[in-house]
């Protein structure tokens, strides 16, 4: 009996192509193993299309509630939003692309385990990390990033041995799709002057086709995290997905910037992510409703660590827990509920309101009956100002 390794498995190319490669340059017998995290369209027929190309077994797991719950929430409850721009939709699901590869690896008892990631990009690095922290007895192996194919090597390989893939000959572009968001790469894009064609987007509709009217959305938030649409509860998956639905009819989510990966590269990167969009916009804007300005500027400091944490593959670093202590510790406060305003792709917060809510308007009225009383004003500006007003005297006396 052959060793065993266990191949994470979307029945694209690249993981099509491993199956064969795994065989003929290890000798090892491989099991795929397919994670569902939304998105994927063909699940019924990867157990046929992963046999056909070599494996001797086939597992598939529904990962999505937990992978909403667990990772796109705590993404949510930290604002991820790497360079400003990314919702690192494709780099939480990897932590639990990983941890799935090694609970099967236990239960069949391989040796290694084996991903499609290239040896350029971030994904290597969030599988490996990941793997090595929850079994450093695990092999890896990444036939892609070791075989060092191009895209076109690829196909011609795939021919040769009559390996079933899904990707149309002509569809130039690499996607990495679930139900927070979709990225697409190759082809065109990698020309970052170039407006990316429409026909890349499959969860978007571009601005000039969107509906005349706004549509406006109500979210209910409880300790940071969405638990109602429109005044109706939902799960998790279901919330992800209708609310990415809502917004995508609206144009909301298009994202298009130029990335710096891990490894050092500039990269164009576009992505549709209609529900981050939306759900971080929201939630921001009620994190600055219930939390001091002393808590909002460390937060936003947090945050960042944070995001760049996840997307440099630390989600097993102990860091992460650290950083969510406090990040949860701070969402007990976000209670409440966000009106937003989608419309030709934009996304607007036009109403907000929090029985947490530090927002007075007896304080803030002009009107009158305010409960402001003006006249400490003048001493506390006169404290506050007393440093700034000293540091111009100083340096007009200095250049007398
Ligand atoms: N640049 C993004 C990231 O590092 C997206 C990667 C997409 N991966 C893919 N296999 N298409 O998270």
């Amino acid at each position: 009996m052959s060793d065993k390794v266990v191949l994470a498995y979307s029945g694209g190319l690249d993981t099509s192509v491993a199956i064969k490669w795994i065989i003929e340059k290890y000798g090892y017998d491989v099991i795929t193993l397919t994670i569902d995290v939304g998105g994927e369209e063909e699940l019924d027929s990867l157990k046929e299309r992963s046999l056909k190309s070599g494996a001797i077994k086939h597992y598939s797991i529904d990962a999505k509630e937990e992978f909403a719950h667990d990772y796109v929430y705590a993404a949510i409850k930290a604002n991820a939003l790497y360079q400003d721009q990314y919702p690192i939709s494709t780099a939480l699901s990897r932590p639990l692309i990983a941890s799935k590869l090694v609970d099967i690896a236990k239960k069949e008892k391989a040796i290694a385990v084996a991903h499609g990631s290239t040896g350029k990009g971030n994904d290597q690095v969030r599988f490996d990390v990941a793997i090595a922290s929850l079994a450093p007895e695990l092999r890896i192996i990444a036939p892609i990033r070791e075989w060092k194919l191009s895209r076109e090597e690829e196909i011609k390989y795939a021919k040769q041995h009559n390996i079933p893939v899904s990707t149309k000959p002509e569809s130039p572009y690499s996607i990495d799709e679930n139900i927070y968001g979709r990225s697409i790469e190759c082809g065109i894009l990698e020309d970052p002057s170039i407006e990316p064609p429409e026909e890349i987007f499959e969860l978007t509709t571009s601005p000039e086709k969107c509906p005349n009217d706004p549509e406006y959305i109500t979210l209910g938030f409880e300790r940071g995290i969405p638990k109602s649409l429109d005044g109706s509860k939902k799960t998790p998956v279901e919330l992800l997905e209708d609310i990415s639905h809502i917004a995508g009819k609206n144009g909301v989510g298009r994202i298009d910037h130029i990335e710096d990966r891990l490894v050092g590269i500039k990269s164009r990167e576009v992505y549709e992510c209609p529900a981050a969009m939306v759900l971080i916009t929201a939630h921001k804007d009620l994190e600055k409703c219930v939390l001091t300005r002393h808590e909002l500027a460390f937060k936003k400091l947090v945050d960042i660590q944070w995001t760049v944490a996840a997307y440099n593959g630390l989600w097993t670093d102990p860091l992460m827990n650290d950083l969510n202590a406090f990040i949860d510790k701070t969402q007990e406060r976000v209670n409440g509920t966000v009106k937003l305003k989608l419309f030709k792709g934009n996304c607007r917060v036009v109403g907000r309101s929090s029985p947490d809510s530090l927002y007075s308007r007896k304080l803030a009225t002009y009107e009158a009956g305010t409960t402001f009383d003006q006249t400490k004003a003048i001493g506390f500006i006169e404290l506050w100002g007393l440093q700034t007003k000293v540091a111009n005297i100083v340096k007009r006396d200095n250049q007398k």
